[in-house]
Order: C-alpha cells, then structure tokens, then sequence
C-alpha cells in the first residue's frame, strides 16, 4: 500500500539517501545541543510530534532501540507503547499484515525488531503509517544513523573515511556497507572465512564508489584507520557455537590492534558488548572508545528519523 504522503517508511538507509541522512544528522546536533541541560523526559521547545504515537513491537530483545524510541518520542513531544512479540497476538500467529492493518488504525507510526528482513518489509506493504526497521537478521539503518553522527560529533568527515572492521559480518556491518556507498567512505574488514557480509550490500558500498576490502588479516584492516568497530560474535537468533568463537578469536579489537589505527581512531560498537571477546576490556574503557556517546546518540538519530518519516525533515 502507497502512504498518504508525507509519510515515508525507512526500511534501509537506502530509502533516505545521502541528503536525507546528512539532514537529520544535522538537526539531531542542532535539537542535541539545545536540550543539553534538560530533563531527558521533557519535550523540546517545538513538540513537532505532539500528539502522535509511535507503536514500538519487539520480537526480539533490546535495551537502546526501545528505551531510545521511548524517550525519542517523548522529547518530539509523542508517546510509544511497546508490543512484545510473546504477549500480543502475533506471537500466536496473528499475521504481520493484519497487524499493520490494525495498527495503522490506532497509532501514527510503527517500528518494528525483527528476525526475517521479509516480516519489515510485509509490515511497510500493510501499513499506511511509517514503518521503521528497529533491526533485522539483514540490517539495522538506526544504529548506523546513530554511528554516522557519533563519528561526525567528534570532529570527522565522512568522504574517504577509513572505517576498520572485526569479527562478524553481520547486520550491523550490512548497513555499515551501505551508508559507505552513501557517503563514499571506505570499509575493510577482517572477518574470517564463511562469515562474510551479504555481497548485495557489499556490491551496495563499491557500486556508490567505496573502496571495500574483505580481508582474513586483522593488522592489514586495522592499518591507519580512522574508525574500528567491532560487534557481538553471535547475534541474536544465531547458534551460539564453539566453532564460531574459535573462527573469530583472532579478530578481537585489543590495544594491539588499536596501536595499528591512527592515533585519533575512535572505537565504536552498537552494544550490547561482550568484553573479553569480540573487545578487550582495555580498549573498551579507554580513551578512544566512544561507545556510550553512540548510545546516547541512538535517541538524538531516532528523532531525526521520525522527523523525517513524518515529513519533517530532509
Ligand atoms: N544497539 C542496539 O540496537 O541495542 P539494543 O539491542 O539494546 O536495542
Ligand atoms: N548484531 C547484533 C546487534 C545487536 C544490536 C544482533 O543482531 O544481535
């Protein structure tokens, strides 16, 4: 079903593009440093979304997706209510078309976390509000939205970047490919053999003029970057097996590793982290992590892409 314009589902970063995103970057640094010393809980001066209600449904866990949705809402002026998969019908089967049928009746936006990427997209085909993708097995646009104002917030640009990264080619990674194609910034990565990226989003990044590296040697991913990121080693829904934390032991982000980047390379990671593994505890305390800035950030981001699905923005 086509929205009622200005309404806008954002499903990947792809359907923002470039503008859109460096836009909402922008207003998420403006609208940040007005509130600096607000209550976190009270609304900017404007309440642009005064009134609205975003309908936050979760299949799977999260802590920074839904408390940052929460308190996103809140600052715009509108209220969420979660739906967990386990308790509300579609845990008993009731269909995701049907679900976006009924919701777009009763509340003004949806996010949805999920595990197949098709459940986001059936869920934006149904719905005649926003549909916004809160993570899936494929991608997850917000965190990297949160991850592009992170690195610009302190002090770097964009265009020819060197982004280094280790252990899974996960979702997180996906969406990393895809905004270095929006942004021409660069991507190696050092993953080992058969946890490669999805080479659509690979083919995504090279075809918007990112050079991406897929490498096996951490040291020659990790050499002169600007930026290391790392991930969990088993996502959520993955088998957690042995085999698979043997094949990504090598790839952990230690001081070593760092020692390889620039001098100013900053280390991100979405969270939640599992310290000892994919990170040391060395490189995760010390001072070029800037992990729980991009936390935070997850809520300055999340506004400006509701702004944005509403059609208030870019
Ligand atoms: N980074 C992130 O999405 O965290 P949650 O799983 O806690 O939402
Ligand atoms: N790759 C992780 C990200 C969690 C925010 C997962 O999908 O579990």
């Amino acid at each position: 079903m086509n929205l009622p314009e200005p309404n806008r589902h954002f499903i990947e970063l792809g359907d923002a593009g470039a503008d859109a995103i460096a836009a909402m970057i922008a207003d998420a640094l403006d609208r940040k440093s007005v509130r600096e010393r607000l209550p976190k809980g009270q609304a900017d001066r404007d309440a642009p979304l005064a009134g609205r209600v975003l309908a936050l449904v979760f299949e799977k866990n999260s802590t920074r997706t839904r408390v940052s949705f929460d308190i996103a809402m809140r600052q715009l002026g509108g209220t969420v209510l979660i739906l967990e998969a386990g308790s509300s019908q579609l845990g008993r089967g009731e269909s995701i078309a049907d679900t976006a049928r009924v919701l777009s009746r009763m509340v003004d936006a949806i996010m949805l976390r999920t595990d197949d990427h098709s459940k986001v997209e059936e869920m934006a085909r149904h719905a005649c509000v926003p549909v916004i993708n809160g993570l899936t097995d494929r991608s997850h646009p917000c965190q990297i939205v949160a991850d592009l104002l992170t690195v610009i917030e302190q002090g770097k640009a964009l265009p020819g970047l060197e982004l280094a990264w280790f252990g899974d080619g996960n979702n997180v990674l996906n969406s990393v490919l895809e905004a270095a194609g929006l942004f021409k910034f660069n991507v190696r990565a050092a993953i080992p053999a058969g946890y490669e990226p999805d080479p659509e989003f690979v083919a995504m990044a090279r075809a918007g003029g990112a050079a991406v590296t897929l490498t096996q040697d951490a040291g020659e991913a990790a050499s002169d970057a600007d930026v290391v990121v790392t991930d969990t080693w088993i996502s959520m829904g993955q088998l957690d097996a042995d085999e698979k934390r043997s094949a990504m032991a090598p790839y952990q982000v230690n001081e070593a590793m760092m020692a390889k980047a620039r001098p100013d390379a900053l280390f991100l990671h979405c969270l939640p982290a599992h310290v000892g593994e994919e990170v040391s505890q060395a490189v995760f305390e010390g001072p070029r992590s800037v992990v729980f800035d991009e936390a935070e950030n997850r809520i300055h981001a999340q506004k400006s892409v509701l702004l944005w699905c509403f059609g208030l923005l870019g």
